[in-house]
């Protein structure tokens, strides 16, 4: 039983190994150079960086990683457990690529084996999702997984920090502009796993999430989980519209590593900084804002450290401590 579940997932890994030196090398190809590696180029992708973080691209057409992983020796189920290929609805034997015609982006696990694949289109085609991603398998637990954390863990642990990001393209530029403590959450909101995959490697957090309404939206959500974990957070805030890779590349990487020394905030120096402008004009407003930060700072594990972010509000929000330690009890209470 035991032994039957380590030899399914052993099986697991050679199958996505096997894909992902099968997309590696079809970047390579006629179409995958004219394809796939043109569109990297374009975005300030070196060849260095393609090879570290293991980019590629998935021919055009129905099957010809299926047919490449049947000539090799790989069946079916294994390829369909797999999440490499999909099986036609209602008939079940007739299965094909889930990748084509897109580059591809390697999900590594922390020891660096490939577990699944972001795929992102090339064309303006509106109709199709811009990613498509490997599904859950018995080796890719996304709830787990990071990307980019085998890329990043080293320069994690030596900054002792953590910079978090929504995508795949902002791990990779930030690379490019010399900054390698950083992984990316790929759009989804942050879970209590990945955190506890943080903290293996620090406790302090700098999110960098996109500069638009949905990504101010997922930090709110995202600081106060890191905050529930016992970590230290910062947060910067892109202009609208920008995200850490079209950011990086519009300043160049001095200006941008400029950009984050200057603009990282304590969780409520950027809860302030978004909503300062409302409350000058409206007390009501303000009120709203010192309970939501009141109710971030209930959610620190560690009472003197609540304590101190306490006195840092009550400075900062020109509120007497005593009123806003009277409703951080009340949010104590609520928590338990
Ligand atoms: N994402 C996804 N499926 C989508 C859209 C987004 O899985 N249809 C995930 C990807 O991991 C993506 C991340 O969410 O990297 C952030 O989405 P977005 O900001 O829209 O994409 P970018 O990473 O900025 O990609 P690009 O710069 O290529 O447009
Ligand atoms: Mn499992
Ligand atoms: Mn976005
Ligand atoms: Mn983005
Ligand atoms: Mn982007």
């Amino acid at each position: 039983e035991q032994n039957l579940e380590q030899n399914e997932r052993e099986s697991l890994f050679i199958a996505l190994n096997f894909a992902k030196d099968f997309f590696v090398k079809n970047l390579q190809s006629e179409e995958g150079r004219s394809i796939g590696l043109s569109y990297f180029k374009e975005r300030g992708f070196t060849p260095q960086i393609i090879e570290k973080f293991d980019l590629g691209y998935a021919l055009d057409g129905w099957d010809h990683f299926l047919k490449a992983a049947k000539t090799a020796g790989f069946q079916e189920d294994i390829l369909f457990k797999a999440g490499l290929v999909l099986q036609k609805e209602g008939d079940a034997s007739r299965i094909y690529d889930r990748f084509r015609g897109r580059v591809t982006f390697t999900i590594h696990n922390i020891s660096g084996k490939a577990i699944g694949f972001g795929a992102r289109i090339l064309t303006k085609d509106k109709t199709q999702p811009k990613y498509i991603n490997s599904p859950e398998t018995p080796i890719y637990h996304k709830s787990d997984v990071l990307y980019g954390m085998f890329q990043a863990k080293k320069a994690i642990r030596d900054f002792d920090n953590c910079y978090l990001v929504e995508g795949y393209t902002d791990v990779i530029s930030m690379h490019l502009s010399g900054i390698e403590n950083v992984v990316a959450s790929s759009g989804t909101s942050l879970t209590e796993g990945q955190i506890k995959l943080i903290k293996r490697f620090t406790n302090q957090v700098t999110v960098l999430y996109d500069g638009d309404a949905a990504g101010i939206k997922a930090s709110l959500r995202g600081i106060d989980l890191l905050l529930e974990g016992g970590l230290n957070v910062k947060a910067v805030v892109f202009p609208d519209g920008d995200d850490p890779d079209s950011y990086s590349r519009k300043v160049g990487s001095q200006a941008f590593q400029d950009y984050l020394k200057e603009n990282s905030r304590d969780f409520i120096g950027f809860k302030i900084g978004l909503y300062q402008d409302e409350f000058v004009k409206n007390p009501i407003r303000k009120a709203e804002v010192i309970r939501e930060i009141v109710q971030s700072i209930g959610k620190i594990p560690d009472p003197i450290i609540r304590s101190v972010y306490a006195k840092e509000a009550s400075g900062l929000l020109q509120i007497e401590e005593e009123i806003l330690h009277a409703e951080l009890n009340k949010s104590l209470i609520k928590n338990q």
